[in-house]
């Protein structure tokens, strides 16, 4: 093969021209004399054209006995075409067969439906199916989007460790590492480093796989996560907020700029992402606890919720609907939130805190709050939750050189992937899902 490489998202700039493209067969129709194989290289599909006689036999019997996923190298001329679907085909003149899946072994994921579990088995090659492989590049850019976003807001990158000490979101759900003679847990968030960062640097974001030993079995919950986590000295709580709305708007405007044709082949509607933009909509915890209540009055939900609770999935599933943007609750029973959240000066019962919730019923994507600015009540609260106090103390130095206020949040990506790709589930949006039955492959 002589023709210059090249991808086929990028095949429209050699209109007219002999190119050669590396990937795998996708599919394979035949019509009489006439064979479309349709490749994929990762980048994109493009449909070949063969015909009988105006290839090599040789060339032709091989492109015939392509099975689904065999690997090979085509070489072809690229010719526009409005009826297809990325505006181009190629007329194959020349193929190598680098390894040709057997006929009594095939791809075990064909074209036909298959069922979640049998395709989360196989999910290192499911990945390989247009619907998933769009999935992973929305969030590939949704990643990109996190990180431009900080860059260029004067945000320093600081990364936390994985592994450490102590909890930061409550002990029911860390994951035991044996650190040598000393107990070590997989972190569940970067949020208590980068309070130290943030205290070095101003602006700073963490971005990292995070941890958390749920045992819940729900759409939203994996074991194994990514979050990122912006930190700002001197922050208040409607400080986030501008943040977060400004973050969340931007990530979606991102990807209707340069995924939408990913969006399209997963199938989402993108006239409801066009809504979102700032600002978003601001209530209370009071104010959703009333929606909450009338909710269950208009009997759309089963159980009464009572003031003091946290929101279960079902609360959060029925207050996201009632928006088309995502809605900020802030100010939640400090009683159901973290140990280190700062009390509303007004009322201390409540915590200077804020959940966003997605729309479409999406749940919870971000989580934060106004950090404790006191040593003495931080202290009073790692004791109150039966923290480990000698694994504390550096965090509590925090607040003995020089202590100021400050905030940040946790966006989780996955459940960022899920609203913006309108997933039911959380388990497609990362290459290889850990959750609670499932460590493979
Ligand atoms: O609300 P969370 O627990 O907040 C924190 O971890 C804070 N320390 C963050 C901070 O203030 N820097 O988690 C933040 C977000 C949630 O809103 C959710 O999007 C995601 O992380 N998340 C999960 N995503 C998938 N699976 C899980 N088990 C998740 N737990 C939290
Ligand atoms: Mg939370």
């Amino acid at each position: 093969m002589t023709s210059p490489v090249t991808t086929i998202s990028e095949i429209g700039k050699h209109e007219g021209q002999s190119v050669t493209i590396r990937g795998w067969l996708y599919n394979l129709r035949e019509s009489g004399k006439l064979l479309f194989p349709i490749f994929r290289d990762g980048s994109g599909t493009i449909q070949g054209v063969v015909p009988k006689n105006a290839v090599a036999p040789e060339v032709f019997e091989d492109v015939k006995a392509l099975t689904q996923e065999s690997s090979v190298i085509v070489e072809g001329k690229v010719r526009a075409d409005k009826r297809a679907p990325g505006g181009y085909e190629l007329d194959v003149s020349n193929l190598q067969v680098l390894q040709r899946v057997p006929d009594d072994q095939p791809f075990p994921i064909s074209l036909k439906e298959h069922g979640v579990d049998f395709l989360m088995d196989h999910r290192h090659l499911w990945i390989r199916t247009p619907r998933q492989a769009a999935i992973l590049r929305v969030r590939a850019e949704i990643i990109k989007a996190c990180r431009d976003f900080f860059d260029d807001r004067g945000f320093t990158l600081t990364d936390p460790p994985i592994l450490t000490p102590a909890a930061c979101e409550g002990t029911s759900t860390l994951f035991p590492v044996d650190y040598f003679d000393e107990q070590a847990y997989l972190t569940q968030s970067g949020q208590l480093y980068i309070e130290a960062t943030a205290m070095a640097l101003g602006k700073v974001y963490s971005f990292g796989p995070t941890f958390r030993a749920e045992k819940s079995k729900t759409r939203r919950h994996l074991t194994e996560f990514w979050m990122v986590e912006p930190e700002v000295a001197y922050a208040t709580l409607d400080d986030l907020m501008d943040l977060a709305e400004g973050l969340i708007s931007f990530l979606v405007q991102r990807c209707l700029e340069k995924r939408r044709a990913d969006l399209q082949t997963i199938g989402r509607d993108a006239a409801k992402l066009e809504k979102i933009t700032a600002p978003f909509p601001r209530i209370t915890y009071d104010e959703a606890v009333k929606m909450l209540q009338e909710g269950h009055a208009k009997g759309a939900l089963e159980t009464k919720f009572e003031w003091g609770g946290d929101l279960g999935s079902p609360d959060e599933t029925y207050l996201s609907a009632q928006f088309e943007k995502p809605v900020m609750i802030h100010r939640y029973p400090a009683q159901v939130k973290a140990f280190y959240m700062e009390p509303d000066p007004q009322r201390p019962d409540l915590a200077l805190c804020v959940d966003i919730l997605a729309p479409e019923g999406c749940g919870e994507i971000v989580g934060g709050s106004q950090r404790m600015a006191s040593y003495d009540l931080l202290l009073k609260r790692i004791r109150e939750h039966g923290l480990p106090e000698e694994s504390f103390k550096w965090y509590l130095d925090l607040r003995k050189y020089g202590g100021v206020p400050h905030g940040g949040f946790g966006m989780g990506v996955e459940r960022a992937v899920a609203w913006v790709c309108g997933l039911e589930h959380v388990r497609e949006t990362i290459p290889f899902a850990r959750t609670l039955h499932r460590l493979y492959p």
